[in-house]
């Protein structure tokens, strides 16, 4: 059997746990599933396991949560699975999210066929947390009693661009990153900033409000980032780099072009604009040197191909 799920890539941040397991958010978070950029997995019933990524075995510590993971599912984990992701691994642009998405859907059709959602739900986020929202296409909300709903909002208007400074894993997982923040005691603050600006998202989502939409994303996405800051002694993931396109963003926008940014656990920028602008700020966003990655905001979630 084959499946496959989207990215996503959120507009409002997960960034903490209020439980661990099964996962629930500190925080709703609001995402958008992205065409193009993709896990595809392979599943073969078998009396042993196996587990390809990219065609090569995980890294210990990834085969760890792996198999706690696919345990949930397959006790004696009865499966070999090979899974290829359409996007760079573990460099922050969400190979986790589609990558366990795609799985969970899998092993739920292989293993537990009458797994009511909500439970299935829960199963994909105790893999990781973000993978919840790739289940669904369009907008996404992901809110803290651990639901998924789908987000009011014309996806179809909207293109997602990725700079892609770089293709390396990061070096501190978002994971640990994420753990260390919620004990900081800004954090009860980042709680009440994020779900005010969950509430007003979905509100400018529906009336399609783009620059209250962009000014949200780009809040929750700095006021994540500096919550990471506030750990003196771990690498920051936004690099010079990062930081100098973002601003040239800011400049663009500021002479009319409608476009506005947002980054995750690495360096890589993306940057939300309308289609109807595609031809004024995909050339803009290529005469930087790094490769950009353009996709349509997908329709589908998690699937079954066959
Ligand atoms: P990213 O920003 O790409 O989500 P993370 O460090 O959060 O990076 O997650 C990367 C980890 O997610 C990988 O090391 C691996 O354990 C897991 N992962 C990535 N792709 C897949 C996949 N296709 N199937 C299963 N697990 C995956
Ligand atoms: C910065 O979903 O990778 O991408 O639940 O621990 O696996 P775990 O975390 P994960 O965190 C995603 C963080 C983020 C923001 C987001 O996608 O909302």
């Amino acid at each position: 059997m084959t499946v496959n799920a989207p990215v996503n890539i959120a507009l409002i941040k997960y960034w903490g746990k209020a439980q661990v397991h099964p996962v629930r958010p500190s925080t709703p978070s609001i995402s958008l599933s992205l065409k193009g950029l993709d896990t595809t997995t392979k599943l073969t019933p078998a009396d042993d396991f196996s587990f390809t990524l990219n065609g090569e075995p995980p890294s210990d510590e990834s085969l760890d949560r792996l198999v706690r993971f696919i345990r949930q599912y397959t006790k004696d984990l009865n499966v070999h699975v090979e899974s290829v992701n359409a996007g760079p691994t573990a460099a922050g642009v969400a190979s986790s999210a589609s990558g366990y998405a795609a799985l969970s859907l899998g092993l739920k059709t292989m293993f537990d066929t009458h797994l009511d959602w909500a439970a299935f739900v829960e199963k994909t986020a105790n893999g990781s947390g973000s993978a919840a929202r790739s289940l669904l296409g369009g907008a996404v909300l992901w809110d803290e009693d651990g639901t998924i709903t789908p987000v009011e909002f014309n996806h179809a208007n909207y293109q997602m661009a990725i700079l892609l400074l770089s293709r390396s894993p990061k070096q501190m997982s978002s994971r640990e990153k994420m753990a260390a923040s919620t004990k900081l005691p800004e954090f009860a603050r980042w709680q009440v900033r994020n779900r005010l600006r969950s509430t007003r998202m979905m509100e400018a989502m529906a009336r399609d409000d783009f620059s209250t939409i962009g000014a949200l994303m780009e809040a929750s996405t700095l006021d994540m980032h500096a919550l990471t800051a506030l750990d003196p002694f771990s690498p920051p993931y936004l690099t010079k780099e990062s930081i100098h396109l973002w601003h040239a963003v800011r400049e663009a926008r500021a002479k009319g072009l409608a476009m506005y940014v947002t980054a995750d656990a690495g360096p890589n920028i993306k940057v939300l604009f309308k289609k109807a602008d595609h031809d004024r700020v995909v050339p803009f966003l290529k005469t930087f040197t790094h490769p950009v990655l353009v996709h349509d905001i997908a329709d589908e979630g998690a699937h079954v191909c066959a």
